[in-house]
């Protein structure tokens, strides 16, 4: 029912994929709609993860992380979440929005500082570039940090952070100078545990329940010079460089949960019985079931030609920004279309609350939203093939 044959896995990249099925199999599955439900930040299931290996997969072991490529992490996400998009939430954001920024762009000794103890999953990391007024145009941010002597003096509210209830470290994205816009902005691994950290209100949230989403304020928090992340102005193009790793993830996020829902259907399609027949042997089912089936394995070349993408810039430094929006774009646009169909294929019971068809339609939202909206996408997809045409 994966249907992944038409592309060769290695060994490797078979063996996680089976290891982070079998781990959400076993350990997710049976308290995913519990979590779901009571909004509970899932601690016990994501410190094994961290055992796992799973909350920094592409970090070298020496950094505390699994030393393994891109294709391996999205495999790994995609099957955590086809069990639970919430756990596959706080497993991108620890992966993808925070170590692989420290990876490309922190120090030796931010690394042995930050990036360690999250890789290995002991402690958690979160990124928080959103604020009340800007969110699309993330040039446009309010907060401030204030250089005093060998610190800078953070001041401001941040919003939308995932994982910000729980998080340990936090990069962070203020402006240094805003009469430069975009290119006063600078980045700061934060310790959340330091004065000047403040808890905002936490997120009531449609889905992805279990994943904590949080404000942040910071009041006179003094972050020292040398947690600076990069240099002063370079805030903005390490976010969009971290949010291009971010989209591939994401993705991954979205197929796992566009699989689920289309198995359930498939699997209920043969099962259910109506006017004297399965209900899969109606049309207007099978069409359904054959559209699902069509974008999931559009989704999943996208998502691999993304990662593979992603990798190969490990060594040539070329973004790969078009890919990871495309891949983004047309995956979670998938998961809606995929999860709206499921429901309507389960009918009243892809409404219930006793099957989880009705979480995977709730969770597969966010992915249109979350690191860039589809509209955003669009824009990224669309400038870079424009600007082409022009300059060629
Ligand atoms: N990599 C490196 N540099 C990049 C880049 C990338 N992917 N994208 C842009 N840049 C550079 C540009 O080259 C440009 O450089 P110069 O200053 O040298 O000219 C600079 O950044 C500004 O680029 P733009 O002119 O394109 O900037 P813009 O203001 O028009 O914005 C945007 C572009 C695509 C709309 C961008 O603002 C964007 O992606 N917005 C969406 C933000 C977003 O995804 N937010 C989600 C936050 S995270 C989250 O969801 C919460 C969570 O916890 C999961």
């Amino acid at each position: 029912m994966s249907g992944n044959s038409l592309f060769p896995l290695s060994e490797e990249h078979e063996m996680i994929r089976q290891a982070a099925r079998d781990f959400a199999t076993k350990e997710i599955a049976p308290i995913a709609a519990e979590f779901d439900e009571s909004g509970e930040f899932p601690s016990k299931t994501i410190k094994k993860m961290g055992e796992m290996g799973f909350m920094g997969i592409e970090v070298p072991e020496d950094y505390g992380g699994a030393g393994m490529d891109t294709l391996a992490y999205v495999l790994a996400l995609e099957e955590i979440c086809k069990v639970d998009a919430s756990h596959g939430t706080i497993m991108s954001v620890n992966n993808s929005l925070f170590c692989y920024g420290l990876l490309r762009f922190g120090t030796e000794a931010q690394k042995q500082k930050f990036l360690q103890p999250v890789a290995s999953g002991k402690k958690i990391g979160a990124y928080s570039l959103t604020e009340p007024m800007s969110g699309s145009d993330a040039g446009t941010m309010r907060s401030r940090a204030v250089r005093d002597g060998d610190v800078y003096v953070i001041n401001g509210r941040k919003s939308w952070v995932t994982s910000g209830p729980v998080a340990d470290f936090v990069v962070l994205f203020t402006m240094t100078a805003p009469d430069k816009k975009h290119r006063g902005i600078t980045a700061f691994l934060i310790d959340a545990h330091r004065p000047g950290y403040v808890h905002g209100k936490k997120e009531p949230k449609l889905g992805i329940r279990a994943s904590a989403t949080s404000e942040i304020v910071f009041e006179d928090y003094r972050c020292p010079v040398e947690d600076r992340l990069g240099e002063e102005g370079d805030g903005f193009k390490i976010a969009m460089a971290v949010l291009d790793a971010g989209r591939v993830g994401i993705a991954a996020q979205a197929l796992g949960v566009a699989e689920a829902a289309y198995e359930a259907s498939l699997l209920y399609a043969v099962e259910r019985e109506a006017f004297g027949q399965t209900i899969g042997d109606f049309q207007g089912i099978s069409f359904k079931l054959a559209d699902m089936k069509t974008r999931i394995e559009a989704a999943r070349l996208l998502i691999y030609n993304a990662a593979i993408a992603k990798e190969r810039s490990k060594t040539t430094h070329e973004r790969y920004t078009r890919e990871a929006a495309i891949a983004k774009l047309f995956a979670s646009e998938t998961a809606m279309f995929v999860t709206h169909a499921a429901v309507q294929i389960h009918g009243g019971m892809g409404y219930s609350k006793e099957l989880p068809i009705e979480r995977y339609f709730r969770d597969a939202k966010i992915t249109e939203i979350y690191e860039g909206t589809s509209e955003i996408q669009r824009l990224v997809i669309s400038r870079q093939e424009l600007s082409e045409v022009k300059t060629a």
